[in-house]
């Protein structure tokens, strides 16, 4: 039966008159079909009558999981301390962990002490999920000592979750910066700023907690001439102290986004195979380890026009194994700056009229999808296209932010940001593709809003000296 249909037959009346009278509740429990029977106890809203809970304890013994399920979600809604052994019961022996859980649930809902030896009994169950439920409907208690020790004991759980949230709540471990710089300000002197040098030593002269948001696209592993390293693991040892570094210089709970994509390095011959580096995966680790929390995964696509074309042979061949696609996506990876404080206090540390102002207008990308093609250009083998920039900008800062970007190159980044009302902070070892900067950030130098944010390009000995000059 549809919802419409049951909707019908069900209305509030109905299922107030099953409400207030056991009898009738029961027997409709017995005599219903599952549907019937779901569908009205998703709609028993609050239940105020002590004897409407037989029918529903009856329940618990249905096969259908779901309906175990929500009739244990509609007698924790009774909050009666009285069910306490029956929801210690089920959270111990339903073989369904949607059940258990909920079970767990209602004993918190009790919050009541009797209920702290049960709780605390859940703690050892092998579902990390029920434990976590259980530590829920402990932490009411935390103050009581014993209860305290219990909940101590599992900063040695193997679940992460678990122990993330015992080292916060109760060991009192927390991500939190102690800078004392105002959120959204940052040293004048990074605004606008180019640094023409190596970013790793560029960076160990930036403060900590200095950027909002670093977008970047790293040199490939020895894919194009700029980025030729002895080994792949020394390239990726190079990455990481790069992540680091920005890791530190970036405020907390910001983000960071990595453009990057598995390469192919050819074959010297027909005899031998191409190697294929999967860097997405390959970095991810570091960066988790390091203190950046995953957030999500947006993938970049290209017309397969503009890709390298890999499917020649196939075409003609046909062959099983033999099967390669034309590789037309990215992979821009979120992270965000571990802490524990949510989104809404990094957005708390702007004005209104900030928050405003950096609103992201109708027609934004709604799924992790971006179809966006590729831009080229004559000086520059790989730069990003402007829309890329754009979009990361706008869902990931606010006006008058500084965006970092480590790998500058023709630094789209930059005009990207200044176009959007924020600030820019950019290295880039190579001269050619600084001076190229120049002559896009000064020929589009109308952007610049007052003489004070005129963009500014030093080597790494200039930017020392602005370091010191600012102390
Ligand atoms: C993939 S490109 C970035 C292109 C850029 N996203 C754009 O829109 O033009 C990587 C850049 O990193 C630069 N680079 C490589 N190693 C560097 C280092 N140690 N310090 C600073 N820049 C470096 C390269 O010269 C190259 O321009």
């Amino acid at each position: 039966m549809n919802r419409a249909v049951l909707q019908k037959e069900f209305n509030k009346d109905e299922i107030d008159i099953l409400k207030n009278d056991t009898e009738i509740l029961s027997s409709f429990f017995e005599n219903k079909n599952d549907g019937s029977i779901v569908y009205v106890l998703e709609n028993l809203g609050r239940l105020e009558n002590g004897d409407s809970k037989e029918p529903l304890i009856k329940l618990l013994n249905n096969k259908n999981e779901n309906i175990r399920l929500l009739a244990i979600k509609n007698l924790a809604k009774i909050g009666d301390v009285s069910l306490l052994q029956i929801f210690l019961k089920f959270a111990q022996q339903d073989e369904s962990t949607e059940v258990r859980r909920e079970s767990v649930s209602g004993i918190g809902r009790l919050r009541n002490e009797k209920a702290i030896p049960a709780l605390i009994k859940l703690l050892s169950d092998k579902d990390p999920k029920v434990v976590m439920q259980a530590i829920r409907g402990l932490l009411v208690f935390s103050k009581n000592d014993s209860v305290k020790q219990e909940l101590k004991k599992l900063i040695s759980h193997p679940n992460e979750l678990i122990k993330e949230v015992i080292g916060k709540e109760i060991n009192g471990i927390n991500y939190s910066s102690n800078s004392a710089g105002k959120h959204d300000e940052f040293p004048n002197y990074l605004k606008n700023l180019v640094v023409q040098g190596d970013v790793v030593e560029t960076l160990g002269h930036v403060p900590s907690e200095s950027v909002h948001l670093t977008f970047t696209s790293p040199p490939y592993y020895n894919a194009r001439d700029y980025s030729i390293y002895q080994s792949y693991e020394e390239y990726l040892n190079f990455l990481e102290k790069v992540f680091k570094e920005v890791h530190r210089v970036t405020k907390e709970g910001r983000f960071f986004i990595l453009n990057t994509s598995p390469i192919i390095i050819p074959r010297i011959s027909r005899a031998h195979s191409s190697k294929r580096y999967p860097i997405p995966y390959d970095i991810h680790p570091i960066l988790v380890k390091m203190g950046w929390e995953f957030v999500d995964d947006i993938v970049w696509v290209k017309p397969e026009a503009s890709v390298k074309n890999r499917n020649a042979g196939f075409l003609q061949h046909r062959k099983p194994l033999g099967y390669k696609p034309n590789a037309v996506s990215e992979m821009i990876m979120v992270y965000r700056k571990k802490t524990d404080k949510l989104i809404d206090w990094n957005i708390s540390q702007y004005s209104w009229d900030k928050v405003k102002r950096s609103k992201v207008a109708d027609k934004y990308e709604t799924t992790n999808i971006w179809h966006i093609g590729p831009t080229f250009d004559k000086v520059h083998s790989a730069v990003f296209p402007i829309e890329l920039c754009n979009r990361v900008i706008k869902y990931y800062s606010f006006v008058d932010d500084l965006i970092f970007d480590p790998f500058a190159g023709s630094g789209t980044l930059g005009l990207a940001a200044v176009n959007l009302d924020r600030h820019f902070f950019l290295t880039e070892k190579e001269p050619k593709y600084v001076n190229r900067m120049k002559e896009d950030l000064i020929r589009g130098s109308s952007l610049f809003s007052s003489k004070n944010n005129q963009p500014n390009f030093v080597d790494i000995q200039n930017f020392i000296s602005l370091t010191k000059q600012s102390i």
